[in-house]
């Protein structure tokens, strides 16, 4: 072997060297080798206790949240509860209130608004007249409801107070031809084979009154009244069922034709010029309260059948809960309970009666 080494010109001691060098390589590579398995083994331990921890994490949010939820189902059903309870109350005050106060301490007290910018459109809880902003209205809800008995308080006020022109389409032929012979009634009549004549007479005088404000450069009434030598007063279309109207006077997709389609745009045009509309409806549904129409009036709702009505109407719910004689109405953005006056048949004749 030493002979054998020689030959390569290898020394004993070099050759102790060599062995032992190569023989710590070893144990170093094992140590290195022992080293990373066990590195892995804790990673894997590290793992395995990590992913245990976020399945704990996650058993524990889902019973949390089992339970949050419980809780606030709990809280949704006895705040539910509570409201129907107040509700209840709320309405048996209210019916009582009506019983006590409205139906008999508040007849129509014939009050006459101050100003061209308001008109009567019912009182409060307190009896207190409570003055919508003289615009386009729609008085909408089921029959019975007291529709007309809404309009008369608007009429009647607008005649006395205003002393404007007025023209009628008494679609039901029986509502309103005790006005028929006032001075001030320019045109009516009581028949939907009519109802186009009465509303070319409204839109003539819108015509007319386009064609002075343009030639003098009036931007609207308050300027024609402020600027000219005469006065100009309000001009006022009542419709009740104009419902019959949009039934008839329609496309095949229910867009306004005809005098319809006239009184929508009226309904957009005439307001600068004075004129004022206001329209009585059975059917609070989309084809009678088209978009276009809603755009330019107020809607009062009286009381309705169902949800759905009472969303066409105000844009709410709320009617259908109604009783004869209450109206729910949008001003300046909030819903506002209004009720009627009493107008019985006897003073609805003496109010009329005293107008010229
Ligand atoms: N404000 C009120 N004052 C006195 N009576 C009222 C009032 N509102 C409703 N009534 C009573 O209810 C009845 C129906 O009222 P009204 O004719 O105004 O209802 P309507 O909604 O116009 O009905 P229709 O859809 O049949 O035209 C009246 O005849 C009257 O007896
Ligand atoms: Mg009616």
């Amino acid at each position: 072997m030493l002979e054998l080494l020689s030959l390569f010109g290898i020394t004993t001691g070099q050759f102790i060297f060599g062995a032992t060098a190569i023989g710590g390589s070893i144990a170093a590579k094992i140590a290195v080798d022992m080293d990373t398995a066990k590195k892995e083994r804790e990673d894997r331990a590290v793992t395995k206790a990590y992913d245990e921890m976020i399945q704990k994490k996650k058993q524990i949010e889902v019973s949390l949240f089992n339970e949050d939820k419980q809780k606030v189902n709990e809280e949704i059903k006895k705040n539910y509860e509570q409201m129907q309870v107040d509700r209840k109350q709320r309405e048996l005050k209210e019916y009582k209130l009506i019983e006590d106060t409205c139906e008999t301490k508040y007849p129509y007290k014939g009050i006459k608004p101050n100003s061209m910018d308001e008109l009567l459109i019912g009182h409060d809880v307190n009896g207190e007249p409570i003055w919508g902003k003289a615009t386009n209205y729609i008085v909408a809800g089921t029959t019975g409801a007291g529709k007309t008995r809404k309009m008369y308080p608007i009429v009647l006020n607008y005649l006395a107070a205003q002393q404007g022109t007025l023209y009628i389409g008494d679609l039901k032929g029986t509502d309103f031809f005790m006005f028929k012979n006032k001075k001030n009634v320019v045109k009516y009549v009581s028949d939907l084979e009519n109802a186009p004549e009465v509303i070319k007479a409204f839109e003539s005088e819108y015509e007319a009154r386009k064609v002075l404000f343009n030639q003098g450069g009036y931007i609207n009434l308050d300027d024609y009244n402020k600027r000219s030598d005469s006065k100009l007063r309000l001009f006022m279309l009542v419709i009740d069922e104009y419902a019959d109207i949009a039934d008839t006077f329609h496309d095949r997709i229910g867009r306004p034709l005809g005098c319809y389609a006239d009184l929508v745009r009226l309904a957009r045009k005439v307001r600068s010029f004075g004129g004022r509309i206001i329209l009585g409806t059975q059917r609070p549904d989309v084809t009678v309260i088209c978009g276009q129409l809603k755009n330019n009036c107020a809607v009062i709702g009286l009381q309705c059948v169902n949800t759905i009505s009472s969303n066409v109407m105000i844009g709410n719910e709320g009617c259908e809960r109604l009783i004869p004689t209450e109206a729910l109405t949008v001003m300046n953005g909030k819903l506002v309970k209004v009720f009627s006056y009493n107008i019985t048949d006897e003073k609805l004749n003496e109010c009329i009666s005293k107008l010229r």
